[in-house]
Protein backbone atom coordinates (compact mmCIF):
# COMPACT_ATOMS: atom_id res chain seq x y z
CA UNK A 1 0.00 0.00 0.00
CA UNK A 2 1.41 3.61 -0.85
CA UNK A 3 2.23 6.27 1.94
CA UNK A 4 -0.60 7.97 3.22
CA UNK A 5 -3.30 5.46 1.66
CA UNK A 6 -4.94 4.43 5.16
CA UNK A 7 -5.38 7.90 6.23
CA UNK A 8 -7.05 9.12 2.84
CA UNK A 9 -6.76 8.78 -0.83
CA UNK A 10 -8.11 10.18 -3.99
CA UNK A 11 -10.45 7.84 -5.72
CA UNK A 12 -11.72 8.08 -8.94
CA UNK A 13 -16.14 7.93 -8.95
CA UNK A 14 -16.22 6.34 -11.61
CA UNK A 15 -17.89 2.57 -10.41
CA UNK A 16 -16.47 0.51 -13.20
CA UNK A 17 -12.64 2.49 -12.52
CA UNK A 18 -12.56 3.30 -8.46
CA UNK A 19 -8.96 3.40 -8.85
CA UNK A 20 -6.98 4.87 -5.91
CA UNK A 21 -4.11 7.06 -5.63
CA UNK A 22 -2.17 8.84 -3.11
CA UNK A 23 -3.08 12.44 -1.75
CA UNK A 24 0.19 13.58 -2.83
CA UNK A 25 -0.43 12.75 -6.49
CA UNK A 26 -0.92 15.65 -7.89
CA UNK A 27 -3.61 14.83 -10.01
CA UNK A 28 -6.93 16.31 -11.37
CA UNK A 29 -8.75 13.08 -13.17
CA UNK A 30 -8.04 9.79 -12.74
CA UNK A 31 -4.77 8.33 -15.02
CA UNK A 32 -6.13 4.98 -15.63
CA UNK A 33 -9.86 6.03 -17.05
CA UNK A 34 -10.16 10.09 -17.20
CA UNK A 35 -12.95 10.27 -14.56
CA UNK A 36 -13.42 12.67 -12.01
CA UNK A 37 -12.08 12.17 -8.07
CA UNK A 38 -13.00 12.24 -4.62
CA UNK A 39 -10.77 13.26 -2.11
CA UNK A 40 -11.82 10.71 0.69
CA UNK A 41 -10.94 10.39 4.25
CA UNK A 42 -10.67 7.15 5.97
CA UNK A 43 -13.90 7.00 8.09
CA UNK A 44 -12.76 4.22 10.00
CA UNK A 45 -10.30 7.48 11.74
CA UNK A 46 -12.99 9.44 11.81
CA UNK A 47 -15.09 9.40 15.31
CA UNK A 48 -19.42 8.70 15.32
CA UNK A 49 -21.78 11.20 14.60
CA UNK A 50 -22.75 12.19 18.69
CA UNK A 51 -18.99 12.88 19.03
CA UNK A 52 -18.43 15.06 16.45
CA UNK A 53 -21.16 16.98 17.04
CA UNK A 54 -20.02 17.22 20.56
CA UNK A 55 -16.39 18.60 19.52
CA UNK A 56 -17.56 21.46 16.88
CA UNK A 57 -19.75 22.49 19.20
CA UNK A 58 -17.21 22.84 21.44
CA UNK A 59 -14.77 24.47 19.01
CA UNK A 60 -17.50 27.37 18.36
CA UNK A 61 -16.52 29.46 21.25
CA UNK A 62 -13.02 28.90 20.75
CA UNK A 63 -10.38 32.24 19.73
CA UNK A 64 -8.08 29.38 17.91
CA UNK A 65 -8.03 30.77 14.20
CA UNK A 66 -8.14 27.46 12.76
CA UNK A 67 -11.13 26.76 14.95
CA UNK A 68 -12.68 29.79 14.00
CA UNK A 69 -12.60 29.15 10.31
CA UNK A 70 -15.93 27.37 9.43
CA UNK A 71 -13.81 25.23 6.89
CA UNK A 72 -11.54 24.10 9.61
CA UNK A 73 -13.51 23.57 12.50
CA UNK A 74 -14.58 20.36 10.44
CA UNK A 75 -11.25 19.27 9.74
CA UNK A 76 -11.92 15.50 11.09
CA UNK A 77 -14.02 15.29 7.74
CA UNK A 78 -10.83 16.42 5.39
CA UNK A 79 -8.06 14.69 4.07
CA UNK A 80 -5.35 17.01 5.82
CA UNK A 81 -3.41 15.77 8.61
CA UNK A 82 -3.71 17.64 12.28
CA UNK A 83 -0.04 19.63 11.72
CA UNK A 84 -1.44 20.84 7.58
CA UNK A 85 0.62 24.23 6.75
CA UNK A 86 -3.12 25.90 6.70
CA UNK A 87 -3.98 28.76 4.38
CA UNK A 88 -6.99 30.71 5.78
CA UNK A 89 -8.48 34.08 5.86
CA UNK A 90 -10.94 32.61 8.13
CA UNK A 91 -13.74 32.06 5.87
CA UNK A 92 -17.02 30.10 6.13
CA UNK A 93 -19.41 31.27 9.51
CA UNK A 94 -21.26 32.94 7.39
CA UNK A 95 -25.01 33.60 8.50
CA UNK A 96 -28.44 32.20 8.07
CA UNK A 97 -31.17 34.72 7.45
CA UNK A 98 -34.80 33.98 7.72
CA UNK A 99 -36.39 35.47 4.74
CA UNK A 100 -40.01 36.59 5.26
CA UNK A 101 -40.78 38.60 1.95
CA UNK A 102 -38.29 36.03 -0.10
CA UNK A 103 -40.47 33.23 1.51
CA UNK A 104 -44.03 34.89 0.85
CA UNK A 105 -42.89 35.44 -2.92
CA UNK A 106 -42.77 31.87 -2.93
CA UNK A 107 -45.73 31.03 -1.39
CA UNK A 108 -44.02 29.60 2.02
CA UNK A 109 -44.44 29.64 5.68
CA UNK A 110 -40.40 29.98 6.13
CA UNK A 111 -37.36 30.32 3.64
CA UNK A 112 -34.17 30.33 5.58
CA UNK A 113 -30.76 31.92 3.39
CA UNK A 114 -27.57 30.40 3.92
CA UNK A 115 -25.75 34.00 2.84
CA UNK A 116 -22.09 32.62 1.58
CA UNK A 117 -21.77 35.69 -0.22
CA UNK A 118 -20.61 37.16 3.28
CA UNK A 119 -17.10 35.02 2.96
CA UNK A 120 -13.82 36.99 2.95
CA UNK A 121 -14.09 37.59 -1.02
CA UNK A 122 -17.66 37.55 -1.32
CA UNK A 123 -18.63 34.18 -2.56
CA UNK A 124 -18.73 30.62 -1.32
CA UNK A 125 -15.32 29.86 -3.09
CA UNK A 126 -13.43 30.84 -0.45
CA UNK A 127 -14.44 27.67 1.29
CA UNK A 128 -12.97 25.47 -0.88
CA UNK A 129 -10.11 27.82 -2.10
CA UNK A 130 -8.70 27.24 1.62
CA UNK A 131 -8.27 23.79 0.98
CA UNK A 132 -7.39 23.76 -2.29
CA UNK A 133 -3.73 26.37 -1.64
CA UNK A 134 -3.84 24.61 1.52
CA UNK A 135 -2.74 21.42 -0.84
CA UNK A 136 -0.92 23.61 -3.48
CA UNK A 137 0.84 24.55 -0.33
CA UNK A 138 1.87 20.49 0.42
CA UNK A 139 2.79 19.95 -3.13
CA UNK A 140 5.54 22.64 -3.04
CA UNK A 141 3.42 23.79 -5.97
CA UNK A 142 5.02 27.22 -8.04
CA UNK A 143 1.97 28.68 -9.99
CA UNK A 144 -1.29 28.68 -9.12
CA UNK A 145 -4.32 28.90 -11.64
CA UNK A 146 -7.48 28.85 -12.89
CA UNK A 147 -10.40 29.75 -15.15
CA UNK A 148 -13.07 31.81 -13.91
CA UNK A 149 -16.12 33.95 -14.57
CA UNK A 150 -15.21 36.07 -11.94
CA UNK A 151 -15.19 34.66 -8.19
CA UNK A 152 -13.07 31.98 -8.75
CA UNK A 153 -10.67 34.11 -9.83
CA UNK A 154 -11.02 36.58 -7.07
CA UNK A 155 -11.14 33.63 -4.41
CA UNK A 156 -7.89 32.32 -5.89
CA UNK A 157 -6.19 35.91 -5.89
CA UNK A 158 -6.58 36.64 -2.52
CA UNK A 159 -5.67 32.88 -1.00
CA UNK A 160 -2.90 33.22 -3.36
CA UNK A 161 -1.60 36.72 -2.04
CA UNK A 162 -1.97 35.05 1.50
CA UNK A 163 0.53 32.04 0.88
CA UNK A 164 2.43 34.10 -0.94
CA UNK A 165 2.27 32.35 -3.90
CA UNK A 166 2.67 33.29 -7.93
CA UNK A 167 -1.07 32.99 -9.28
CA UNK A 168 -2.74 33.63 -12.85
CA UNK A 169 -6.28 33.64 -13.67
CA UNK A 170 -8.03 33.36 -16.82
CA UNK A 171 -11.46 35.22 -17.11
CA UNK A 172 -13.86 35.33 -20.55
CA UNK A 173 -12.77 39.06 -21.77
CA UNK A 174 -15.73 41.45 -21.52
CA UNK A 175 -18.22 38.52 -19.48
CA UNK A 176 -17.05 39.28 -15.70
CA UNK A 177 -18.36 41.94 -13.57
CA UNK A 178 -15.65 44.91 -12.86
CA UNK A 179 -16.15 43.69 -9.13
CA UNK A 180 -14.86 40.96 -9.46
CA UNK A 181 -11.96 41.86 -11.68
CA UNK A 182 -10.95 44.97 -9.15
CA UNK A 183 -10.33 42.35 -6.61
CA UNK A 184 -8.19 39.77 -8.40
CA UNK A 185 -6.02 42.87 -9.55
CA UNK A 186 -5.76 44.19 -5.77
CA UNK A 187 -4.78 41.07 -4.58
CA UNK A 188 -2.06 40.59 -7.15
CA UNK A 189 -3.23 37.73 -9.81
CA UNK A 190 -1.61 38.03 -12.76
CA UNK A 191 -5.32 38.68 -14.88
CA UNK A 192 -5.52 37.10 -17.90
CA UNK A 193 -8.60 37.83 -20.39
CA UNK A 194 -9.46 35.65 -22.72
CA UNK A 195 -10.57 35.59 -26.57
CA UNK A 196 -13.30 33.54 -25.77
CA UNK A 197 -16.31 32.40 -23.34
CA UNK A 198 -15.56 30.30 -19.93
CA UNK A 199 -15.90 27.05 -21.53
CA UNK A 200 -13.10 27.61 -23.67
CA UNK A 201 -11.06 29.21 -20.78
CA UNK A 202 -11.53 25.79 -18.90
CA UNK A 203 -10.26 23.78 -21.97
CA UNK A 204 -7.14 26.20 -22.46
CA UNK A 205 -6.20 25.89 -18.42
CA UNK A 206 -6.89 22.14 -18.51
CA UNK A 207 -4.30 22.04 -21.06
CA UNK A 208 -1.86 24.33 -19.31
CA UNK A 209 -2.25 22.14 -15.99
CA UNK A 210 -0.11 19.11 -17.84
CA UNK A 211 2.62 21.32 -17.09
CA UNK A 212 4.55 20.37 -13.59
CA UNK A 213 5.15 23.85 -12.66
CA UNK A 214 1.20 24.74 -12.57
CA UNK A 215 -1.24 23.83 -9.92
CA UNK A 216 -5.01 23.81 -11.22
CA UNK A 217 -7.70 24.73 -8.54
CA UNK A 218 -10.70 25.02 -10.14
CA UNK A 219 -13.45 22.94 -8.71
CA UNK A 220 -12.16 19.60 -10.83
CA UNK A 221 -9.64 19.78 -8.17
CA UNK A 222 -10.90 17.19 -4.93
CA UNK A 223 -9.38 19.73 -2.64
CA UNK A 224 -11.79 22.33 -4.01
CA UNK A 225 -14.63 20.38 -3.21
CA UNK A 226 -13.56 19.35 0.66
CA UNK A 227 -13.79 22.68 1.64
CA UNK A 228 -16.64 23.42 0.08
CA UNK A 229 -18.33 20.45 1.27
CA UNK A 230 -17.97 21.53 5.12
CA UNK A 231 -20.84 24.10 4.36
CA UNK A 232 -23.19 21.57 4.79
CA UNK A 233 -22.17 20.96 8.21
CA UNK A 234 -21.44 24.95 9.08
CA UNK A 235 -25.65 24.70 7.80
CA UNK A 236 -26.92 21.87 9.85
CA UNK A 237 -24.77 22.77 13.03
CA UNK A 238 -26.86 26.52 12.38
CA UNK A 239 -30.04 24.43 12.56
CA UNK A 240 -29.08 22.46 15.73
CA UNK A 241 -28.85 19.87 13.52
CA UNK A 242 -32.38 19.53 12.11
CA UNK A 243 -32.36 18.18 9.01
CA UNK A 244 -34.58 20.50 6.56
CA UNK A 245 -36.44 19.05 3.70
CA UNK A 246 -34.28 21.08 0.41
CA UNK A 247 -31.19 22.83 -0.34
CA UNK A 248 -31.69 24.91 -3.34
CA UNK A 249 -28.42 25.54 -5.12
CA UNK A 250 -27.55 27.24 -7.88
CA UNK A 251 -25.39 25.67 -10.08
CA UNK A 252 -22.84 26.69 -13.47
CA UNK A 253 -19.49 24.53 -13.22
CA UNK A 254 -21.29 22.08 -10.73
CA UNK A 255 -18.82 21.90 -8.13
CA UNK A 256 -21.00 23.53 -5.02
CA UNK A 257 -24.28 21.12 -6.08
CA UNK A 258 -21.32 18.46 -5.79
CA UNK A 259 -20.00 19.22 -2.81
CA UNK A 260 -23.20 19.86 -0.97
CA UNK A 261 -24.00 16.82 -2.05
CA UNK A 262 -20.78 14.64 -0.99
CA UNK A 263 -20.97 16.65 2.30
CA UNK A 264 -24.35 15.73 3.24
CA UNK A 265 -23.57 11.86 2.86
CA UNK A 266 -20.29 11.94 4.66
CA UNK A 267 -22.51 13.46 7.30
CA UNK A 268 -25.48 10.95 6.96
CA UNK A 269 -22.82 7.98 6.97
CA UNK A 270 -20.56 8.95 10.08
CA UNK A 271 -24.36 9.12 11.53
CA UNK A 272 -24.03 13.04 12.20
CA UNK A 273 -27.85 13.89 10.60
CA UNK A 274 -29.98 10.86 10.51
CA UNK A 275 -32.05 11.73 6.93
CA UNK A 276 -31.36 13.64 4.19
CA UNK A 277 -32.36 16.75 2.64
CA UNK A 278 -33.48 16.80 -1.27
CA UNK A 279 -30.80 18.96 -3.07
CA UNK A 280 -32.24 20.96 -6.10
CA UNK A 281 -29.96 22.95 -8.53
CA UNK A 282 -31.19 25.34 -10.43
CA UNK A 283 -29.29 26.99 -13.27
CA UNK A 284 -30.22 29.96 -15.96
CA UNK A 285 -32.56 28.91 -18.51
CA UNK A 286 -29.79 30.17 -21.22
CA UNK A 287 -26.95 28.07 -19.67
CA UNK A 288 -28.49 25.31 -18.16
CA UNK A 289 -27.19 21.87 -19.73
CA UNK A 290 -27.48 19.94 -16.36
CA UNK A 291 -31.29 20.81 -16.33
CA UNK A 292 -31.81 19.73 -19.14
CA UNK A 293 -31.05 15.95 -18.42
CA UNK A 294 -33.80 15.81 -16.12
CA UNK A 295 -37.48 15.67 -18.00
CA UNK A 296 -39.72 18.83 -17.15
CA UNK A 297 -41.93 16.54 -15.09
CA UNK A 298 -39.14 14.59 -13.46
CA UNK A 299 -39.15 17.55 -10.29
CA UNK A 300 -42.83 16.75 -10.20
CA UNK A 301 -42.72 14.14 -8.06
CA UNK A 302 -39.48 13.41 -6.49
CA UNK A 303 -37.91 10.42 -7.43
CA UNK A 304 -36.45 8.25 -4.18
CA UNK A 305 -33.35 8.41 -3.17
CA UNK A 306 -30.66 5.93 -4.76
CA UNK A 307 -27.26 5.37 -4.83
CA UNK A 308 -27.17 3.98 -8.01
CA UNK A 309 -26.37 6.89 -10.54
CA UNK A 310 -27.30 6.25 -14.46
CA UNK A 311 -25.28 6.52 -16.65
CA UNK A 312 -25.42 9.73 -18.89
CA UNK A 313 -22.95 10.28 -20.63
CA UNK A 314 -23.76 10.33 -24.08
CA UNK A 315 -27.28 12.04 -23.05
CA UNK A 316 -25.66 15.06 -21.65
CA UNK A 317 -24.87 17.55 -23.83
CA UNK A 318 -23.19 20.83 -23.84
CA UNK A 319 -24.34 23.98 -24.38
CA UNK A 320 -21.92 26.01 -27.24
CA UNK A 321 -23.13 29.09 -26.55
CA UNK A 322 -24.39 29.53 -23.12
CA UNK A 323 -26.68 32.68 -22.38
CA UNK A 324 -27.11 34.14 -19.12
CA UNK A 325 -26.97 37.44 -17.42
CA UNK A 326 -25.61 35.87 -14.35
CA UNK A 327 -22.49 35.83 -15.51
CA UNK A 328 -21.20 33.60 -12.93
CA UNK A 329 -23.13 30.84 -14.03
CA UNK A 330 -22.79 31.87 -17.80
CA UNK A 331 -21.10 27.85 -18.39
CA UNK A 332 -22.19 25.26 -21.32
CA UNK A 333 -20.11 22.50 -20.47
CA UNK A 334 -19.94 21.86 -16.41
CA UNK A 335 -16.62 20.17 -15.08
CA UNK A 336 -18.54 18.41 -12.47
CA UNK A 337 -21.56 17.46 -13.82
CA UNK A 338 -21.38 13.68 -13.02
CA UNK A 339 -20.67 14.42 -9.74
CA UNK A 340 -23.82 16.75 -9.50
CA UNK A 341 -25.78 14.13 -10.59
CA UNK A 342 -24.56 12.09 -8.09
CA UNK A 343 -25.32 14.57 -5.40
CA UNK A 344 -28.91 14.61 -6.82
CA UNK A 345 -29.25 11.23 -7.27
CA UNK A 346 -28.31 10.29 -3.53
CA UNK A 347 -30.34 13.12 -2.35
CA UNK A 348 -33.20 12.65 -4.45
CA UNK A 349 -33.50 15.99 -5.22
CA UNK A 350 -33.62 17.56 -9.43
CA UNK A 351 -32.36 20.33 -11.36
CA UNK A 352 -34.55 22.85 -13.02
CA UNK A 353 -34.21 26.43 -14.76
CA UNK A 354 -35.82 29.55 -14.69
CA UNK A 355 -35.63 32.56 -17.02
CA UNK A 356 -33.76 35.68 -17.21
CA UNK A 357 -37.06 37.82 -15.85
CA UNK A 358 -37.39 35.25 -12.97
CA UNK A 359 -33.94 35.88 -11.81
CA UNK A 360 -34.23 40.00 -11.97
CA UNK A 361 -37.15 39.46 -9.78
CA UNK A 362 -36.11 36.55 -7.25
CA UNK A 363 -32.86 38.71 -7.02
CA UNK A 364 -35.39 42.40 -5.96
CA UNK A 365 -37.13 40.26 -3.41
CA UNK A 366 -33.88 38.80 -1.84
CA UNK A 367 -32.73 42.15 -1.46
CA UNK A 368 -35.85 43.53 0.32
CA UNK A 369 -35.11 41.11 3.16
CA UNK A 370 -32.35 43.59 3.64
CA UNK A 371 -29.92 40.46 2.60
CA UNK A 372 -29.15 40.69 -1.42
CA UNK A 373 -27.21 38.43 -3.23
CA UNK A 374 -25.68 38.42 -7.35
CA UNK A 375 -27.76 37.52 -9.96
CA UNK A 376 -26.78 34.01 -9.94
CA UNK A 377 -27.89 33.70 -6.30
CA UNK A 378 -31.17 34.22 -6.61
CA UNK A 379 -32.09 31.19 -9.21
CA UNK A 380 -32.42 29.84 -5.98
CA UNK A 381 -35.94 31.49 -4.87
CA UNK A 382 -36.58 31.41 -8.45
CA UNK A 383 -36.58 28.03 -8.55
CA UNK A 384 -38.30 27.78 -5.28
CA UNK A 385 -41.41 29.71 -6.35
CA UNK A 386 -41.61 27.44 -9.40
CA UNK A 387 -41.45 24.43 -7.34
CA UNK A 388 -44.02 25.31 -4.69
CA UNK A 389 -46.44 26.45 -7.13
CA UNK A 390 -46.54 23.05 -8.87
CA UNK A 391 -46.79 21.51 -5.27
CA UNK A 392 -43.22 19.69 -5.11
CA UNK A 393 -42.55 21.70 -2.19
CA UNK A 394 -45.17 22.29 0.38
CA UNK A 395 -46.48 25.27 1.83
CA UNK A 396 -44.54 24.34 4.75
CA UNK A 397 -41.65 22.56 4.26
CA UNK A 398 -38.17 23.70 5.33
CA UNK A 399 -36.32 24.78 2.68
CA UNK A 400 -32.50 26.94 2.61
CA UNK A 401 -31.78 28.38 -0.35
CA UNK A 402 -27.93 28.94 -0.77
CA UNK A 403 -27.00 32.20 -1.46
CA UNK A 404 -23.68 32.21 -3.46
CA UNK A 405 -21.94 35.43 -3.88
CA UNK A 406 -22.71 38.96 -2.46
CA UNK A 407 -24.74 42.10 -4.08
CA UNK A 408 -22.14 44.19 -4.43
CA UNK A 409 -20.39 41.68 -7.04
CA UNK A 410 -22.48 42.88 -9.75
CA UNK A 411 -23.46 46.42 -9.23
CA UNK A 412 -24.11 47.14 -12.53
CA UNK A 413 -26.86 44.32 -12.94
CA UNK A 414 -28.51 45.87 -10.07
CA UNK A 415 -28.79 49.50 -11.00
CA UNK A 416 -29.90 48.44 -14.64
CA UNK A 417 -32.59 46.13 -13.04
CA UNK A 418 -33.70 49.06 -11.14
CA UNK A 419 -33.65 51.85 -14.11
CA UNK A 420 -35.37 49.04 -16.01
CA UNK A 421 -32.24 49.08 -18.47
CA UNK A 422 -31.13 45.60 -17.92
CA UNK A 423 -31.67 43.41 -21.57
CA UNK A 424 -31.13 40.00 -22.45
CA UNK A 425 -29.30 38.64 -25.53
CA UNK A 426 -29.88 37.42 -28.34
CA UNK A 427 -27.55 35.96 -30.65
CA UNK A 428 -30.18 35.33 -33.32
CA UNK A 429 -31.45 38.71 -33.22
CA UNK A 430 -35.06 37.55 -33.34
CA UNK A 431 -36.41 40.01 -30.47
CA UNK A 432 -36.23 43.86 -30.91
CA UNK A 433 -34.27 45.58 -28.14
CA UNK A 434 -37.32 46.57 -26.62
CA UNK A 435 -38.25 42.84 -26.59
CA UNK A 436 -35.08 42.32 -24.48
CA UNK A 437 -35.72 44.57 -21.64
CA UNK A 438 -36.05 42.78 -18.53
CA UNK A 439 -39.56 44.63 -16.78
CA UNK A 440 -38.40 45.99 -12.98
CA UNK A 441 -41.30 44.18 -11.54
CA UNK A 442 -39.57 45.14 -7.96
CA UNK A 443 -37.75 48.39 -9.26
CA UNK A 444 -36.65 51.25 -7.24
CA UNK A 445 -35.58 53.55 -9.61
CA UNK A 446 -33.57 56.24 -8.59
CA UNK A 447 -34.98 60.03 -8.06
CA UNK A 448 -34.01 63.05 -8.83
CA UNK A 449 -34.83 66.02 -6.54
CA UNK A 450 -34.80 69.85 -6.27
CA UNK A 451 -32.52 70.91 -3.18
CA UNK A 452 -36.07 71.88 -1.58
CA UNK A 453 -37.38 70.32 1.47
CA UNK A 454 -40.59 70.52 -0.22
CA UNK A 455 -39.45 68.84 -3.29
CA UNK A 456 -38.26 65.76 -0.67
CA UNK A 457 -41.53 65.14 1.21
CA UNK A 458 -42.87 65.24 -2.30
CA UNK A 459 -40.64 62.96 -3.35
CA UNK A 460 -41.02 60.37 -0.13
CA UNK A 461 -45.06 60.72 -0.91
CA UNK A 462 -44.42 58.31 -4.13
CA UNK A 463 -42.03 55.40 -2.66
CA UNK A 464 -43.74 52.13 -2.95
CA UNK A 465 -45.44 50.61 0.00
CA UNK A 466 -44.64 46.70 1.44
CA UNK A 467 -47.88 46.01 0.18
CA UNK A 468 -47.83 47.55 -3.14
CA UNK A 469 -44.52 45.57 -3.58
CA UNK A 470 -46.13 42.37 -2.11
CA UNK A 471 -49.55 42.81 -4.27
CA UNK A 472 -47.08 42.69 -7.49
CA UNK A 473 -46.14 39.42 -6.84
CA UNK A 474 -49.23 38.16 -7.77
CA UNK A 475 -48.52 39.33 -11.37
CA UNK A 476 -45.77 38.01 -12.58
CA UNK A 477 -44.32 34.31 -12.91
CA UNK A 478 -47.08 32.89 -11.03
N1 LIG B 1 -22.89 31.36 -7.85
C1 LIG B 1 -21.82 32.15 -7.99
C2 LIG B 1 -21.86 33.50 -7.39
C3 LIG B 1 -20.70 31.69 -8.70
O1 LIG B 1 -19.64 32.47 -8.82
C4 LIG B 1 -20.72 30.40 -9.27
C5 LIG B 1 -19.59 29.89 -10.02
C6 LIG B 1 -21.88 29.62 -9.07
C7 LIG B 1 -22.94 30.13 -8.36
C8 LIG B 1 -21.99 28.24 -9.58
O2 LIG B 1 -21.26 27.36 -8.80
O3 LIG B 1 -19.82 26.46 -10.59
O4 LIG B 1 -19.94 25.38 -8.37
O5 LIG B 1 -21.89 25.29 -9.92
N2 LIG B 1 -18.60 30.58 -10.37
C9 LIG B 1 -17.39 30.04 -10.98
C10 LIG B 1 -16.32 31.08 -11.04
C11 LIG B 1 -17.60 29.30 -12.21
O6 LIG B 1 -15.42 30.99 -11.89
O7 LIG B 1 -16.31 31.99 -10.22
P1 LIG B 1 -20.70 26.03 -9.44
Amino acid sequence: MEAGIEFASQRCIEPACGARFALEERLYVCTRCGGLLDAERNTETICAGAELRRIWSKRLGSLDARERSGVWRYRELLPFADDAPIVSLAEGNTPLYDAPRAAEYCRLDNLSLKHQGCNPTGSFKDTGMTTAVTQARILKAQTLVCASTGNTAASLAAYAARAQMQCAILVPRGQVSHAKLAQSLDYGARVLELEGNFDDAMRVIRELAEDESIYLVNSINPFRIEGQKTVAAELLQQLDWRVPDFIVVPGGNLGNSAAFGKGLMELFNLGVIDRVPRLIVVQAEGAAPFARLFRQDQCDSLPARTARVPVLSDVFKNIEQPETLATAIKIGAPVSWKKALRAVMWTGGCALSVSEQEIADAKAIIGRDGVGCEPASATTVAGIKHLVAKGVIGKDAHVVAVLTGHVLKDPDYVINYHRETLFTHDRSSVKSKEERRLVGHYSNPLARVKATKQAIIEQLKHQRTDDELMEATDSPNT
